[in-house]
C-alpha cells in the first residue's frame, strides 16, 4: 500500500527518494510523485503508473535540492490520475504533503476551507489536509517553545478523523520535515548529518540502520542534525533508537527472475530460521522466548481465538486444525475485518492470537486492539520486527524469515504454518500429549526444510503443467481437513498473481455448488494424502472426472491413486501431519508462479494488490 520517503541532509534528495520509492514498489501502488525544494520553491512531479514513469518527469526538473519527499499512491479517495497523486501542495504554495491513510471527515474540512478561499486541484482527502495545515500556519503566531510549523501540523491533526501517516514540508522552514502518524506506519532514519522518514524500513536501510519507530499519536520534527518527537496532545517523548538487523542485499533478487521465485526457493532456509533454538533440550516440545506468559498461565486458557487477513488467515486455519487435534483445545479463527465489528460473545479464559507477516495490516491491528480493550491477552505471530502489532501485543513469536518482498506471501506463509504447528505442540505438551508423541513431532518439524527441498525438485515438472493449464479461466482447489486451508491458499495464490478465477473448497463441499462449474474448461487441483481421508478425496476426484473435468493431484508419494484418475500428478514426500500442510503448499506456490509467468503477468506487483493493507 502507499509508500512514503522523506529526506533532509547534505546529498541530492531526488536520487535517494526515487531509489527509496523503488524499494517500496513491492507494497503495491498505482501512481508516484516527488517534491524537492529547489531555488527557493517546491518543484513537484507526479505520474500515474510505475516509478519508472515518474523518473523522466523528475529528470526534466533537474532536481539538485537536498530537502524533499516522494510517495507511491494506492488510490482510496479519487481515481488514479496525475492530479490525485501525491505530493500535494497547498493553494498558497507553502505546504507540501504526502499521506498514507484515509481522512474520514475531509468533506467538512473542505467546505470550511472553500469558505476561506482555498482552492483544490484534486479529489483527494490529502489535499484538504494540506490546505488545513496551510490555514493553521497562516494563523500561527511565533512561539519561543515550538516551531510554528509543528504547531500548525499539530492543530490540524487534532481535527483529523481517520488514519494517517504524513510527511510535511514548509516553504517558510526549508530543511525541516514534520511527520506524524495514526494508524499508518512511519519510521525515522537517523543518518550522519541527514534525517529520513519512510513508511517501511526497506526505503531507508541503504542509508542508515539506526531507526526510530514512530508511535500512533506522535509528531516528529526532523532537521539534518537532529530530531524531536512530541505527542499530539502533550510534551516531548524520549525516543528509542533501534538497529535494523537486515541489510539491503535482503531486498535484491540475487539472480532470480522475481522476488516470488526467490522467496519460494528460500523456504528451506526460512524454516530453519523460524525454528532455530526453539525446541526444548529433551527434544519433546517447542519453546518460545517472547510469549510473556508462563506455562501455568498458558495451561489455564480454555480457548484460543485467532484473527488475521488473507494468507495469514489460512495459516491460522491450519493451526486451528493442528491445535484441536494435538492439544484438544477449542480454537476459533476469524477474518480480522469481521471480528472487529462482530462483537462476538467471548469466553472468559480465551487467549487471543493475531497473525500478520507485516504487523501493520489495519484490520488485524484493530481486531487486536478490540480484544485488548475487552481485557484479553493478545499474542502476535509476526515477521517484521518492531511492527505496530509486535509492539502493541502482550507477547508473541517472530517468524524470523527476513524481508518478504513478493506481494504474494510464500516463505512467510510456510513459516506461519511451522510456528502454528510448534505452538500446537507446545500447548499439547502442557496438556495430554506424551513425551514420545512430542519427540515424534519435533523430529517431523526438524525434517521440514529437507521435505520442502524435495518438493521444490518438482519445479520443472510443475512448469510444464503450468504451460498446459495457463489457458484456463477458472480453476478449483480442493482439499480436506488441514489441506482445506491449503486449497484456499492455492486458489488465492493463483488468482492474485495470474488473474485466473480460482476457488478453494473443502473437497466434499464441492457437491453443494462449485460442481456446477465443472466441465472440460474448469480443472481442479486436489490435495491427496494417504491418511484417513484418502478414499473420500478419491471419490470427489471421481465426481469431477465423470464430468470431464481435468485433475491435477498434489499427492503424497505413498498414495495409490486409481489408474488414469488424475491427468497430472505432482508428487510430494510422505510426511507427518504436522508438516503436511507446509509440504503441500510448495507445488501450488510453484504452479501459480509459473502460470503467472506464462501469462506474462507482473508477478511481484499484481494489479490492485498491496503487500501490507494499511487502510480499512
Ligand atoms: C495483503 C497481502 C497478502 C497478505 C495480507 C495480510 O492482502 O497482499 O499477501 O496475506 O495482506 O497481510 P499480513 O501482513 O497481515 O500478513
Amino acid at each position: 500500500m502507499c509508500g512514503i520517503v522523506g529526506y533532509v541532509g547534505k546529498h541530492k534528495a531526488a536520487p535517494l527518494i526515487l531509489e527509496g520509492l523503488k524499494r517500496l514498489e513491492y507494497r503495491g501502488y498505482d501512481s508516484a510523485g516527488i517534491a524537492v525544494w529547489q531555488d527557493g520553491k517546491f518543484a513537484v512531479a507526479k505520474k500515474t503508473g510505475r516509478v519508472a514513469n515518474l523518473e523522466p518527469e523528475a529528470a526534466k526538473l533537474r532536481l539538485t535540492g537536498t530537502y524533499g519527499m516522494g510517495h507511491t499512491r494506492w488510490a482510496t479517495h479519487g481515481g488514479v490520475t496525475d492530479a490525485n497523486a501525491h505530493p500535494h501542495v497547498s493553494s498558497d504554495g507553502k505546504i507540501v504533503l504526502i499521506h498514507n491513510g484515509v481522512i474520514e471527515n475531509y468533506a467538512s474540512m473542505k467546505k470550511f476551507l472553500l469558505g476561506k478561499g482555498y482552492t483544490f486541484k484534486s479529489e483527494t482527502d490529502t489535499e484538504v489536509l494540506c490546505n488545513l495545515i496551510a490555514y493553521h500556519l497562516a494563523k500561527e503566531a511565533e512561539d519561543p517553545d515550538e516551531s510554528r510549523f509543528v504547531s500548525a501540523v499539530r492543530k490540524t491533526l487534532r481535527h483529523a478523523e481517520g488514519t494517517y501517516g504524513i510527511v510535511v514540508m514548509c516553504s517558510e522552514m526549508p530543511g525541516e520535515l514534520v511527520t506524524a502518524r495514526k494508524g499508518s506506519p512511519l519510521i525515522l532514519g537517523i543518518g550522519d548529518g541527514e534525517s529520513l522518514v519512510a513508511s517501511d524500513v526497506a526505503a531507508i536501510v541503504s542509508r542508515t540502520q539506526s531507526v526510530v519507530y514512530l508511535k500512533d499519536g506522535e509528531i516528529a520534527h526532523l532537521t539534518p542534525q537532529r530530531f524531536a518527537i512530541t505527542t499530539l496532545t502533550s510534551g516531548e517523548v524520549s525516543p528509542v533508537i533501534d538497529k535494523v538487523t537486515w541489510s539491503i542485499s535482503d531486498a535484491d533478487l540475487n539472480g532470480h527472475a522475481h522476488f516470488m521465485e526467490k522467496e519460494i526457493f528460500e523456504q528451506p532456509a526460512a524454516l530453519e530460521n523460524a525454528m532455530r533454538g526453539r525446541f526444548s533440550e529433551d527434544g519433546s516440545t517447542a519453546n518460545f522466548g517472547g510469549l510473556n506468559i508462563t506455562a501455568g498461565e498458558f495451561r489455564g486458557f480454555d480457548r484460543f481465538q485467532f484473527c488475521a487477513c488473507g494468507t495469514a488467515l489460512h495459516a491460522c486455519m491450519v493451526t486451528e486444525h493442528l491445535m484441536e487435534r494435538f492439544a484438544r483445545v477449542p480454537v476459533e479463527c476469524d477474518y480480522a475485518s469481521e471480528f472487529r465489528y462482530r462483537n462476538m460473545p467471548l469466553f472468559r479464559n480465551t487467549l487471543f492470537f493475531v497473525m500478520s507477516q507485516s504487523g501493520e495490516t489495519i484490520d488485524t491491528l484493530a481486531a487486536m486492539r478490540e480484544a485488548k480493550r475487552k481485557g484479553y491477552k493478545v499474542l502476535a505471530i509476526n515477521n517484521v520486527v518492531g511492527s505496530t502489532i509486535a509492539r502493541e501485543a502482550d507477547g508473541g513469536i517472530y517468524q524470523h524469515v527476513g524481508h518478504e518482498v513478493g506481494v504474494a506471501s510464500t516463505k512467510a506463509f510456510t513459516s506461519q504454518l511451522l510456528i502454528g504447528a510448534m505452538l500446537s505442540l507446545y500447548v499439547a505438551r502442557l496438556r495430554d500429549m506424551s513425551f514420545s508423541e512430542g519427540v515424534e513431532i519435533v523430529q517431523a518439524l526438524k525434517g521440514s526444510p529437507e521435505l520442502v527441498r524435495t518438493a521444490l525438485q518438482q519445479a520443472e515438472h510443475i512448469k510444464g503443467i503450468a504451460k498446459r493449464y495457463a489457458k484456463y479461466r477458472d480453476m478449483l482447489f480442493l482439499g480436506r481437513l488441514s489441506l482445506y486451508p491449503i486449497a484456499l491458499e492455492g486458489a488465492l495464490k493463483l488468482k492474485e498473481i495470474s488473474y485466473i478465477h480460482a476457488e478453494g473448497y473443502p473437497a466434499a463441499e464441492m457437491k453443494h455448488g462449485p460442481i456446477a462449474l465443472v466441465s472440460e474448461e474448469c480443472p481442479a487441483v486436489f490435495f491427496v494424502s494417504s491418511g484417513e481421508m484418502f478414499n473420500k478425496v478419491v471419490s470427489s476426484m471421481q465426481e469431477i472426472k465423470a464430468r470431464k473435468g481435468k485433475i491435477i493431484a498434489v499427492a503424497t508419494a505413498d498414495c495409490k491413486l486409481p489408474e488414469g484418475l488424475a491427468d497430472e500428478v505432482i508428487p510430494i514426500p510422505e510426511c507427518h501431519e504436522a508438516v503436511l500442510p507446509i509440504v503441500a503448499t510448495i507445488p501450488v506456490q510453484l504452479l501459480s508462479y509459473y502460470v503467472a509467468v506464462e501469462l506474462g503477468r507482473d508477478v511481484d506487483k499484481p494489479r490492485n494488490l498491496a503487500k501490507s493493507v494499511t487502510v480499512e
